[in-house]
């Protein structure tokens, strides 16, 4: 599918250049139908509370993702906490808990009926993750009810996060763990909450970690029947880890390409049974991310990562947000901006109000152009370029777009999603920028007037931008 119209190698030159003609409706390889706000964020369980009430950041970067595509993005909450927490009806406090170290997540938590409340007072849809792993079914049927009678925009209900790492010692357990233990749990669990609090198409599945041993695949096998109760089925992905985290690698549009292969199984398998699939907790990398995750490289990683897992069929992203001061990941803080958000955005105004994506490339090279429709119309062009700069002299790449016979001799603009380099950090002071705004630390706010580039579309329908290393270009054809 991919139309290479002409290639031309420069072998040891700085600057080659690919042509697509893009194709004036979507091409057969082109993504699912898109839901109008693809990309949201995951917050953790405990830290759910203080994100909405205390770090300002959180609404205005919510806000801003709202203003570009016209829906607020999806919200969960839950992570590793969730498993730790007990909902208490009686508890005045959203959530209750002590750590000796405020960089610290408790090992045990309760909730009461207004944390449940607050997420529902999000105006976007919201997923709720649940405890499994302490094996108190009738508590996590009581939080099931209250969710189900307070939230309005209740998206899923999770019943454990990532419980391929639950071992033998924990409640829900009896002693020994392994997938086939998890399946049937996941199952009967689904019948009994599901049938206690009367919903159908509710329950976030799997919710694996990867996908080794146990993964949606399996899970879906032994559903049967009984995915009535399933609204989707759910994969954590985190590409690297802390000892061996690699920016290059992560941003890499080839790269992306393959560690992201794996999860197609788990879409076809979601897909079998008439469900869909979601990455319901992601981010960079574990572990603190080893220097990588705060950077520019890992917000080119974000908007890439995103459309591409869109285009195998995804239906919506949740990006990791974690503790509060300790997080390299975080898209905000109390304080400053984590580069990571430019890249949310960036891929927001890409897809605003379109309907389809379709990757022109064959994601083999270091080069990705996507074409965004509505309503069968080319609206947009994404072109990155994932060449990893760091410092010297910037190559670049030259797209050429053709076939844009309906903007023959017109002037079209781009915006440019930039840095200093791949490893630029905003609280460093080497600022991210999208068409040359920036987001101020501490409140999110858009800043800074607005810079674009134009490119012209000559008589025979075709135009050329030149990206540079570790930047991308949003080319406006509507
Ligand atoms: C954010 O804060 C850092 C650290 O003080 C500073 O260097 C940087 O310039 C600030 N960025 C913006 C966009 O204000």
């Amino acid at each position: 599918m991919t139309n290479l119209k002409n290639s031309l190698f420069l072998l040891g030159a700085t600057a080659y250049s690919y042509a697509y003609s893009v194709p004036s409706s979507p091409p057969s390889n082109a993504s699912p139908q898109l839901e109008f706000a693809p990309i949201g964020v995951s917050l953790e369980f405990f830290a759910f509370p203080e994100y909405m009430y205390n770090v300002p950041s959180t609404k205005q970067c919510l806000q801003n993702l709202k203003d570009v595509s016209g829906t607020w993005p999806p919200m969960r909450v839950g992570g590793t906490t969730q498993d730790r927490a007990t909902y208490d009806a009686s508890s005045t406090a959203p959530v209750t808990y002590s750590v000796s170290d405020p960089d610290d997540a408790p090992d045990s938590l309760n909730f009461g009926p207004s944390f449940i409340s607050l997420a529902g007072q999000y105006s976007g849809r919201v997923v709720l993750g649940l405890n499994r792993r302490l094996n108190n079914q009738a508590n996590t049927i009581e939080a099931a009810q209250t969710a189900l009678s307070k939230m309005n925009n209740l998206d899923a209900i999770e019943l454990g996060n990532e419980p391929n790492f639950y071992t033998g010692s924990d409640p829900i357990a009896g002693g020994s763990w392994n997938a086939a233990k998890d399946y049937a749990s996941q199952v009967s669990w689904q019948n009994a909450v599901g049938n206690a609090i009367g919903a159908t198409n509710i329950f976030s599945a799997g919710v694996y970690f990867g996908t080794g041993s146990f993964n949606n695949a399996g899970l879906a096998n032994d559903e049967g029947s009984d995915s009535e109760f399933v609204a989707d089925f759910c994969s954590h992905n985190y590409p690297q880890s802390g000892s061996t985290a690699d920016l290059a690698s992560l941003m890499s549009h080839s790269g992306i390409s393959s560690q992201i292969s794996q999860f197609r199984s788990q879409v076809t398998a979601a897909s079998s049974l008439r469900k869909s699939f979601i990455m319901g907790e992601t981010n960079s990398a574990t572990q603190g991310g080893g220097g990588i995750s705060p950077t520019f490289g890992s917000a080119l990683w974000v908007m890439d990562y995103s459309i591409q897992l869109l285009l195998m069929g995804t239906k919506s992203i949740y990006f990791h947000q974690g503790t509060i001061g300790n997080c390299q990941y975080c898209w905000w803080g109390r304080y400053s901006m984590g580069a990571p958000y430019y890249g949310a955005y960036f891929a927001t105004l890409a897809l605003a109000s379109a309907d389809h994506v379709a990757m022109l490339d064959d994601a083999s090279s270091a080069y990705a152009t996507y074409i965004m429709y509505k309503s069968g119309q080319p609206i947009r062009a994404l072109l990155y370029n994932s060449d990893y700069y760091t410092s010297g002299s910037r190559s670049s790449h030259d797209f050429t777009l053709d076939n844009l016979n309906s903007l023959k001799g017109k002037t079209i603009s781009a915006k440019l999603l930039t840095a200093p380099s791949a490893t630029s950090r905003q609280d460093q002071g080497q600022n991210p920028s999208v068409a040359g705004q920036t987001f101020q630390n501490g409140t999110c706010n858009l800043q800074g007037s607005v810079n674009l580039q134009t490119g012209y579309v000559s008589s025979d329908g075709s135009v050329t931008f030149s990206v540079g290393a570790s930047q991308a270009l949003l080319v406006d054809l509507s």
